[in-house]
């Protein structure tokens, strides 16, 4: 059931008629913003859809760097993002010009960074991935050949253990995935024996090595939806939720606690945004991501390498 007020409905529906806009809203975003969505995915599928509408405005319920990524899809659109300072620990963690001169030092690897990273950071890339897809870039990747991943090192090691690959990782971590607790979720695992764990990447190994399944927001959604299980156990950020249970009405799915005990392990970047600032946003067409002509070309490149090796082409509108 739709959480979102009525009147506030109507409000962006007209908004987004008038405009010709489209809102586009990651599965960490409050209920409310995604009942509003034309679109609610993750990092991938969210890219794919920015490359591809044919709107005049993306109002995009993320954090910066996916609302970057739109920009650099869609350089003609105008692309919107409720509130600004919605970043991300991982971005923070890996400043442009400190990851210049780490990658300086590996002239001869081959530079994969996560989508979530900076402009700067993606400019220095070879190619851009998202959780989604990580596995697939690196095996595209000649054997023999050495490769940087940043900035993630639980998605790296994650990546390490998968591939059989040693990559030179950056040290970042998600601010939201690190503080999943192992004893809790041990303990969960004892109370619910029949539950599945479901894992974002992002997580600690120590976490992932109780996890069934582990792969993107989307990936856990799809899992969750097919399994003939009843009950899951859920480490990713607690928006997760809201989908999960629309898509799944009669299953369980319990959070799992972080190390202080609280089940509601929320991403205070993507939180930042509220079905307010999305209507204002729509309005007044701003906060608006402006990047610089030439960084957005060179930021563009990898995440069109990303694209060629796992789609065989890069995405436009029509597709
Ligand atoms: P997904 O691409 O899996 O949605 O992940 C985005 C993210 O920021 C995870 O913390
Ligand atoms: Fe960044 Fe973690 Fe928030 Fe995702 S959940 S946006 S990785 S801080």
């Amino acid at each position: 059931m739709p959480v979102v007020d009525d009147e506030v409905a109507e409000e962006i529906a007209a908004l987004k008629r008038e405009r010709r806009a489209v809102v586009l809203a990651h599965y960490y975003q409050d209920p409310e913003i995604q009942d509003v969505a034309d679109f609610v995915g993750d990092s991938l599928q969210l890219s794919r859809q920015a490359a591809k509408t044919d709107a005049l405005v993306i109002c995009f319920a993320g954090v910066k760097f996916m609302a970057e990524t739109a920009k650099m899809l869609s350089p003609d659109k105008k692309v919107v993002l409720p509130d600004l300072q919605a970043g991300c620990s991982l971005v923070d963690g890996c400043p442009p010009e400190a990851f210049r001169k780490w990658r300086e030092k590996y002239a001869d690897h081959v530079v994969v960074t996560y989508v979530n990273s900076s402009a700067e950071v993606k400019a220095l890339s070879d190619y851009c991935c998202t959780s989604s897809n990580a596995e697939q870039v690196i095996r595209a990747i000649p054997e023999g050949k050495p490769i940087i991943f940043a900035p993630d090192r639980n998605l790296g090691a994650y990546l390490e253990k998968k591939t059989g690959r040693k990559l030179r990782l950056w040290q970042g971590t998600c601010m939201v995935h690190e503080t999943f607790s192992e004893r809790h979720l041990i303990s969960l695992k004892h109370d619910h024996p029949q539950a599945l764990v479901l894992a974002h990447p992002e997580c600690e190994e120590a976490l992932l090595r109780h996890a069934d399944y582990i792969g993107s927001t989307a990936g856990i959604l799809e899992f969750a939806k097919k399994s003939d299980r009843r009950e899951f156990l859920i480490a990713t950020e607690a928006g997760i939720l809201y989908p999960m249970r629309l898509a799944a009405p009669g299953k369980t799915f319990i959070p799992v606690p972080t190390t202080t005990g609280c089940a509601c392990n929320e991403c205070p970047h993507m939180k930042k945004n509220t079905i307010e600032k999305v209507l204002a946003a729509l309005r007044d067409l701003r906060p608006e991501i402006d990047l610089d002509p030439d960084l957005l070309r060179r930021a563009r490149k990898p995440i069109d390498a990303m694209f060629e090796v796992c789609d065989g082409k890069v995405p436009h509108r029509g597709d």
